[in-house]
């Protein structure tokens, strides 16, 4: 039997030997495109030279790509663990053409691969073509029929419609008719009886698609409309772990050896078995060997777990999975990062990014784990209530609000409600959830909103090309711009022939700076990245847009940057030479203003280790070290020791830059001082935590660290004046303090007297009402507390009691009430309530406490006595 790495392998050889090379996966999480969160296909990555937006460096490539289907258009999650053949995070093995061979090779080769290298009986394929479409006027794809027509005998190929037969990358992106492979691993006898192309994408467990073959013929626009593509290409994707498991002859996806590592660990820790007859525990199981992939994987590709966007698709993920173990294998402690060695082994060799983070990784997922299991019992209790209350109820929709406050208090991702929902044959009113989560995001759902509408193109056929790392200025053309509508205002984008404007990564934040059209200027707010297009931000249009245009970034604000960029280099090194090499960058924002670099530590990084780190970065900015910028082969840089990031997506030739070989090589697309002088001096500002195993240092540079030292020490100078210029400053503020202290001690000991005095005066005031002790008075103290203590006092002193005191403390009206236990018993009397219902709007402020003791603070000194008439009115009644 063929190992799950001989498999991977021979896909690898196979397209390497049709002339393919072969490229690494590219990161899981995606960065500078908008409209995903996840890669959730192998064609992510080259979504541009589909386009026709970059020219691809090969014309033919294949890789195997880690993906996650748990958003957007693509999103298997409910699926997964219940079935035995959906994931969350899976491999892609694929095939790429870019403008290269088409529909002809890619069927011949899928079909010689299957056959002839895997030798998957032939009467066991299916293959499907596209039946075509007129409402979106899409032929039939009578090409492809023809090919299959020369391998496969007719009764295995199957017509679809668009829904399973043209693949489209999301709402907008490239797209075009496809082939899938399907396989049936059914018994010959079960075989027998409906042929397997019956049941073809009919969900069968055993009749399975493997390999989708798309032919990328068109651009699905913002206004659902289809445009050509300026050339055709072929974009492949095979399920890894479903051929696997096909060619290991297994029932499961989870029976290969892709999965059974995990599997073992799980049981063995929880001693559990898996396989047995009992469906939920097998669920779990399945569940945790599928998410801890995806969980492993994105965190080691640098997406912390977080409260939005893709960090919350990981923390519902590991969830999920938490809330499985809990319930179905009974293990109430953190599990999945016991598992992560386990995994991060099985895949070094493949994805080392995980393996070599494996201690941080587990840090992160067991902090995760540690702080949902402490909410987890609570809110399965309270789901278990609110389902109670449901079917009581005879409804069969678990309210939105109940499932917003299991979300907001709990924690429960909402799929995690609707999960045990359905466990107990019940729905979620999802409208209303919806409804709730506006509410809470409203405001800033208003901030963020962008509508953006398509590109309109200005010159087809010129590509875009970035100048900035050498000069500031160039003249220009625009090729495409579009119009985007934010917070109600509108806007513009527009793409450079040729730009030195920066856009926003690797933490350097984008290049603002003029556009100049014509004698006229149009300023740049902004530049960003989407895929590799470098996009302007402006806020109206030239009037003359086909123009030339000379294009100027500000070069103050650059060179400020400029400085904390490299400033960012120095101090990353300082921090691997003090703390360890095991200081991994994490997060980084460059700007004008200062710096911010977040990194993988795990304790507190102290004064000392500050202080030496600080020392390191400037002596290296004194030696003013060129700073050295090269292109060269990735796997040259990274043996010559260059620092990549992970979860970076880096092409084959990267641009590396040096600060003194020995000190600090870092693979960078930023731009740079040209020596470490420049920068002048560093300053670290602050040292916190920002997530499990992640620190982070706030540092300034060159004049943005001269101007901070100097407020540091005008304020220094503003206390040392106040202090009558003490000629050691520390020991007179420690004196004053000393003496502060104990004054306060002081004035407390006899405000006490003071309040004894009071207490006696107030005794004597006692009234009896309605068989009650009622103390109402306005009296002199110093602070809000003093009237607590007073009802407090009171309260030894007499046996059921009501007091009402009232006090002007400097010009604010305060009151306390106190109410004896007994009383509040006997006459459902509720200081609280009193304060908050009564007190409140006669002193215009607010309040609140306990039954027997409350307290209000207000505006209007005039109403503290008919405070007290009010309260004594009432008990009175
Ligand atoms: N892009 C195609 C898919 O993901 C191959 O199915």
């Amino acid at each position: 039997m063929l190992t799950s790495v001989e498999i991977r392998k021979q896909f690898l050889d196979f397209f390497a030997s049709k002339g393919h090379t072969i490229v690494p996966s590219a990161p899981i999480v995606v960065k500078n495109d908008p409209t995903l969160l996840f890669t959730n296909a192998g064609m992510n990555q080259f979504k541009d030279y589909f386009l026709g937006d970059k020219k691809p460096p090969y014309l033919r490539a294949a890789d195997t790509q880690k993906c996650l289907r748990v958003s957007g258009k693509h999103n298997d999650l409910e699926e997964v663990g219940v079935d035995t053949y959906h994931h969350t995070m899976f491999e892609m093995l694929g095939n790429w053409s870019f403008g290269d061979y088409f529909k002809k090779e890619a069927i011949a080769w899928s079909w010689e691969l299957l056959t002839e290298v895997y030798k998957l009986p032939k009467d066991r394929l299916y293959v499907s073509v596209f039946e075509g479409d007129p409402k979106e006027n899409l032929p039939p794809s009578t090409i492809a029929l023809a090919e299959w027509k020369k391998l496969v005998e007719d009764d295995h190929i199957i017509f679809g419609n668009k829904k399973d037969n043209f693949w489209e990358m999301g709402d907008t992106g490239p797209c075009g008719p496809c082939s899938e492979i399907h396989v049936d691993c059914r018994s010959d006898e079960e075989r027998a009886s409906i042929p397997g192309r019956e049941l073809v994408n009919k969900d069968h467990p055993q009749v399975i698609e493997i390999w989708n073959n798309v032919f990328m013929q068109y651009n699905r626009k913002k206004d659902g409309s289809l445009e050509p593509l300026p050339s055709t290409h072929v974009d492949t994707g095979m399920g890894f772990e479903r051929l696997v498991r096909v060619l290991q002859g297994k029932q499961s996806n989870y029976d290969t050896d892709v999965f059974t590592g995990t599997i073992a660990a799980t049981e063995e820790i929880t001693g559990k078995k898996y396989g047995q007859s009992d469906s939920k525990p097998d669920i779990a199981f399945r569940v945790i060997a599928d998410h801890i992939r995806a969980i492993g994987f994105t965190i080691a590709d640098g997406q912390l777990p977080s409260n939005t966007g893709a960090g919350y698709v990981i923390r519902r993920i590991l969830r999920r999975a938490v809330r499985y173990y809990y319930s179905y294998l009974d293990y109430k402690q953190p599990l999945l990062h016991q598992l992560m060695p386990v995994l991060a082994k099985q895949f070094a060799t493949v994805f080392p990014e995980l393996q070599s983070q494996v201690d941080f990784v587990t840090k992160v997922v067991k902090e995760e784990e540690d702080a949902f299991l402490r909410t987890l019992d609570k809110g399965l209790k309270k789901i278990d209530d609110i389902i109670r209350t449901t079917e009581t109820a005879g409804s069969e929709k678990v309210g939105g609000s109940a499932a917003f406050e299991l979300y907001d208090t709990y924690g429960f991702p909402i799929d995690l409600t609707r999960l045990i929902a359905r466990e107990n044959n019940l729905e979620v009113d999802e409208a209303g959830f919806e409804k709730e989560m506006t509410k809470q995001k409203d405001r800033s759902r208003a901030a963020t909103a962008i509508d953006t509408e398509d590109w309109v193109v200005l010159n087809e056929t010129a590509h875009m090309q970035f100048v900035g790392h050498d000069t500031l200025e160039i003249e220009s053309k625009v090729l495409k711009y579009r119009k985007v509508k934010a917070k109600g205002k509108e806007a513009f984008q527009l793409v450079l022939s040729v730009t030195p404007f920066y856009a926003e990564s690797g933490g350097q934040v984008g290049d603002t700076g003029v556009l100049m059209f014509e004698g006229e200027p149009i300023r740049v707010v902004d530049t960003k990245k989407e895929n590799d297009l470098i996009i302007h931000f402006v806020e109206k249009l030239p009037v003359n847009i086909s123009g030339i245009v000379t294009a100027k970034v500000d070069r103050d604000k650059r060179n400020k940057t400029e400085a904390h960029h490299s400033a960012t280099h120095l101090l990353h090194a300082a921090l691997r030479k003090v703390l360890g090499p095991h200081v991994a960058q994490k997060g980084s924002l460059v700007n004008d203003e200062h710096l911010r670099f977040d990194f993988s530590h795990f304790a507190k990084v102290s004064d000392d280790e500050l202080g030496r780190i600080e020392r390191i970065v400037n002596e290296k900015i004194r030696e003013n070290i060129p700073v050295k910028i090269e292109e060269m082969p990735k796997d040259e840089a990274i043996a010559m020791g260059a620092m990549a990031l992970f979860g970076e997506k880096y092409s084959d030739l990267v641009r590396v830059v040096m600060m003194d070989k020995d000190y600090s090589i870092e693979l960078c697309g930023g731009t740079h001082v040209d020596a470490t002088g420049e920068i002048g001096f560093l300053k670290i500002k602050h040292e916190s935590a920002v997530a499990a195993g992640v620190r982070r240092l706030e540092a300034v540079a060159g004049i943005a660290a001269e101007t901070w030292v100097g407020a540091q020490l005008e304020q220094l100078q503003a206390v040392k004046e106040l202090l009558k210029n003490p000629k050691e400053l520390q020991k007179s503020i420690e004196n004053t303090l000393a003496d502060n202290a104990a004054l306060k001690k002081q004035l407390e000991s006899l405000e006490n007297r003071a309040l004894v005095g009071i207490r006696n005066e107030l005794l004597k005031k006692d009234e009896i009402i309605n068989g009650l002790s009622f103390i109402g008075d306005i009296v002199e103290v110093s602070n809000p507390d003093a009237l607590k203590k007073l009802c407090f006092d009171l309260r030894n002193n007499l046996n059921d009691y009501v007091a009402v005191l009232g006090a002007n403390i400097g010009g604010k009206p305060f009151v306390a009430i106190g109410i004896s236990d007994a009383v509040v018993v006997a006459r459902s009397l509720d200081a609280g309530k009193l304060i908050k219902e009564h007190v409140a709007p006669l002193i215009k402020g607010g309040g609140g406490g306990q039954k027997n003791l409350a307290t209000a603070g207000g505006q209007e000194v005039g109403g503290l006595t008919k405070v007290i008439t009010r309260i004594k009115g009432l008990l009175n009644n």
